[in-house]
């Protein structure tokens, strides 16, 4: 057995099916799963790195809420709603950006410090004394590990950050993500026109690589391995196929990739991806970390969306190499973008009850099982009225302990 394979074996009788297509296009569950997969989970902001100045903000929209993360001048990172507490227009407009030592609202001009404190509002005497925290901005919970900074929106079943990822900090260590910085100018997004789950099922299984993906198949060939989900988290990990060689960008990429000596040795040739439930994936290469995730849109849109970063101290083959396989994960990414349009396009036929599993698909079927742990209305394979969805759906997290 391969030495980067943890010991987590798949049950003989699992059940094969996958979500049921109503899931994908209700708006009732679309609701539900803002709430309680989304606000109520960890969600990657972006690397400490993004911000590596007091002063420097990013912001972040997700599920009708807004995120403001913003390095203060004492160095420390905090997140707040992206909301001005006079009227609750957006204080801050750009994606990212710097400033000097305030934030001002671009429509009244209230003045915010940069530790999320009201310095004042304008014209202060139109209003009675004002406490600067109570009207300051509202902080979001914030989490940094190993130099990603999280945020959630809400409390909700997943405990913190480090103990969820636990499992994987000796092994994500070695690559000292806190280290590194990022490789392009700007965290990338793009649009999908299709539900968030069908991006996600088609990230949580190499099955489909041998057949979708010519290029990540030269790189690999049958040593990609995909781990189910157990408690939250999930790990896929590849090493380089010592044949690999087929595909103009790949044999260049074996051949010019270095073996870093912060690496042990099983790690050296290894690509390796790390999934957090409910959306999100940390990725390592010998010379990149990177992450991506997607963020509903509505019922039929996602936002998909990431960052590469690369070693400060990066040499010229490095960088090389680098290149190169943003080449394959570009391709690689398209391929997919089309096969999660076909299978979301499905999910709406008549004609297509649900998913029929291989083992090499248990990542799917345990991340719904996950999806159907935290809104169990998911398990009806016929679905509710939509005006009932909401309503069926706190019956069943009653009876199964969950608050309503
Ligand atoms: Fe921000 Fe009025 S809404 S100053």
């Amino acid at each position: 057995m391969n030495e980067l394979v943890r010991d987590l074996s798949i049950p003989n009788d699992w059940d094969r099916r996958g979500l049921p297509g109503w899931t994908y296009h209700s708006d009732a569950l679309f609701e539900l799963e803002k709430q309680h997969i989304f606000r109520e989970h960890w969600q990657i902001a972006c690397h400490i790195s993004d911000l590596p100045n007091p002063g420097n903000y990013l912001t972040l929209d997700l599920v009708g809420e807004r995120a403001l993360i913003l390095r203060g001048q004492d160095g420390e990172i905090r997140a707040f709603h992206n909301i001005c507490k006079h009227r609750g227009s957006r204080l801050v407009a750009d994606d990212k950006g710097a400033c000097r030592n305030a934030l001002v609202c671009p429509f009244h001009g209230w003045v915010y410090n940069l530790d999320g404190t009201l310095r004042g509002p304008s014209r202060p005497n139109t209003f009675p004394p004002m406490d600067k925290v109570e009207f300051g901005l509202t902080r979001l919970e914030t989490e940094i590990w190993m130099g990603f900074v999280f945020i959630r929106f809400e409390k909700g079943p997943q405990g913190s950050v480090a103990e969820l990822l636990k499992p994987f900090s000796d092994e994500l260590g070695h690559y000292q993500p806190e280290s590194v910085v990022p490789a392009n100018d700007a965290i990338w997004s793009q649009i999908s026109e299709v539900n968030w789950k069908s991006v996600r099922d088609v990230d949580n299984e190499g099955y489909h690589v041998a057949m979708a993906h010519p290029a990540l198949q030269d790189l690999y060939g049958s040593t990609y391995y995909d781990e189910p989900f157990v408690n939250g988290i999930c790990r896929s990990f590849a090493t380089f196929n010592p044949h690999a060689g087929r595909r103009w960008s790949v044999r260049n990429y074996v051949k010019i990739t270095e073996e870093p000596q912060r690496l042990p040795e099983p790690l050296k040739k290894a690509w390796i991806y790390y999934g957090m439930f409910p959306n999100a994936v940390i990725a390592v290469t010998p010379e990149t970390v990177q992450f991506y995730q997607e963020f509903p849109l509505s019922k039929g849109r996602t936002l998909l969306r990431g960052a590469v970063y690369r070693y400060p101290e990066e040499t010229r083959r490095q960088r090389i190499a680098r290149y190169l396989a943003m080449r394959i994960d570009r391709d690689t990414q398209a391929e997919d973008v089309q096969l999660t349009i076909w299978s979301n396009e499905a999910m709406a036929s008549k004609n297509f009850s649900s998913f029929y599993l291989s083992d090499l698909e248990y990542g799917v079927r345990t991340h719904h099982d996950h999806l159907r742990a935290v809104l169990p209305v998911m398990t009806l394979d016929k679905a509710p009225h939509e005006s009932e969805i909401t309503e069926v759906n706190r019956a069943m997290r009653k009876a199964n302990g969950l608050a309503g």
